[in-house]
């Protein structure tokens, strides 16, 4: 199979693919993710077939509008409306109980409940729109490997196993969104995988407290979104966490190891020439999530021994950084021996 890359004049094309079947990635601000008709059994299978994903880690629903959840569940949380009202379209994907069996399976897992996320980038909503159908997507990158943030990494991932992309250059944000659960309309929101829409956004917009998944805090505890406990984000070259302080230590280190760097280039001086950069534009926890994935993508594969990215305190936007981090580097941070 050819893999195309549609063009904004051919999204009708690309959305009559996914109606009828087929697998087209789609931009997103947060990543790109693997499109399919939520609706067709066997291509909702072909997802999970091509990304190597556990059945057991169900899917997000992508849709256009909100009144495409309203098909699929009709119990919806008292918050529901004002959360949707405030941050869809945005990096916000939520839990809901499902009215009935409408959904396939494969979808949710077996679940009685699905996650909807209505994505900010105007291709895409259109994408959805003239398919017509909820379109389920699955970061677009071989399972376990990180994310992808460009066409160019869905096409190295899947070249020749899918139909398309649409292309629209590298995305925004570049952590996946934080996944929240409305599914019990007695209990307070909870966030299951931290994201760009932060705890402390969504408790000063509400009014009221919104829990953390316990996994999130302590380790030991299993995590509620089945995706979290999976081994995510890591390329084949080791990763280390640096902490600020650390990174002086971490250039000598570098003087006699081949190691490669994913940081902004204030870190430059530090680190012996010849050095392998993958450039940040800042020293933003901004600029640290929207590059993350592309770097350890970029600095795998080179032969190089040690990957060195920054730890960011875990507050705000860091907190999703950190997690995905944590997960690239199994937890470990630079540490001079
Ligand atoms: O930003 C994103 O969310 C991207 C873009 C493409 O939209 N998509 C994405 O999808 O990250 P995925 O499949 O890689 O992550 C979905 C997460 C997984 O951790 C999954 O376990 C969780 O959402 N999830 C899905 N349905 C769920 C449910 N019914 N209950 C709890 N967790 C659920
Ligand atoms: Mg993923």
């Amino acid at each position: 199979m050819d893999t195309k890359f549609f063009k904004e004049n051919q999204i009708e094309e690309a959305a009559e693919e996914i109606k009828t079947g087929g697998l087209v990635a789609f931009p997103t601000e947060t990543v790109y993710g693997l499109g399919a008709n939520a609706l067709l059994e066997e291509s909702v299978k072909r997802v999970f077939q091509v990304k190597g994903r556990p059945s057991d880690n169900p899917l997000i629903l992508h849709v256009s509008n909100f009144s495409m959840v309203q098909r699929y569940v009709d119990n919806f949380h008292p918050l529901t409306r004002k959360i949707v009202d405030n941050f869809w379209p945005g990096p916000l994907t939520l839990i809901f109980r499902l009215k009935d069996d409408q959904l396939p399976k494969a979808v949710t897992g077996g679940l009685s409940t699905a996650a909807f996320r209505m994505p900010d980038n105007r291709k895409t909503l259109l994408l959805i729109e003239k398919a017509g159908v909820p379109v389920v997507g699955p970061s677009a990158n071989t399972s376990g490997k990180p994310s992808p943030t460009k066409a160019e990494h869905v096409f190295h991932d899947f070249a020749g196993k899918i139909a398309g992309i649409l292309d629209d250059g590298a995305t925004n944000i570049g952590v996946e969104s934080t996944v929240l659960d409305l599914s019990d309309s007695l209990k307070a929101p909870m966030i299951l995988r931290p994201g760009a829409v932060t705890k402390e956004q969504l408790e000063d917009y509400l009014g009221t407290e919104v829990l953390l998944d316990q996994h999130l805090v302590k380790q030991g505890e299993i995590p509620k979104a089945p995706g979290m406990k999976y081994k995510h984000y890591a390329p084949n070259t080791p990763v280390e966490m640096v902490h600020q302080e650390d990174w002086e230590d971490a250039a000598e280190w570098s003087s006699s190891h081949r190691a490669g760097v994913v940081g902004s280039a204030s870190l430059k001086k530090f680190f012996p020439a010849g050095t392998v950069f993958f450039e940040l534009e800042d020293d933003s926890v901004e600029a640290a999530a929207r590059g993350l994935f592309a770097g350890l993508r970029a600095l795998d594969d080179m032969g190089l021994e040690k990957i060195f990215a920054p730890a960011f305190s875990e507050q705000g936007l860091g907190m999703a950084y950190m997690n995905r981090l944590k997960k690239a580097s199994e937890q470990k941070f630079f540490e001079k021996r």
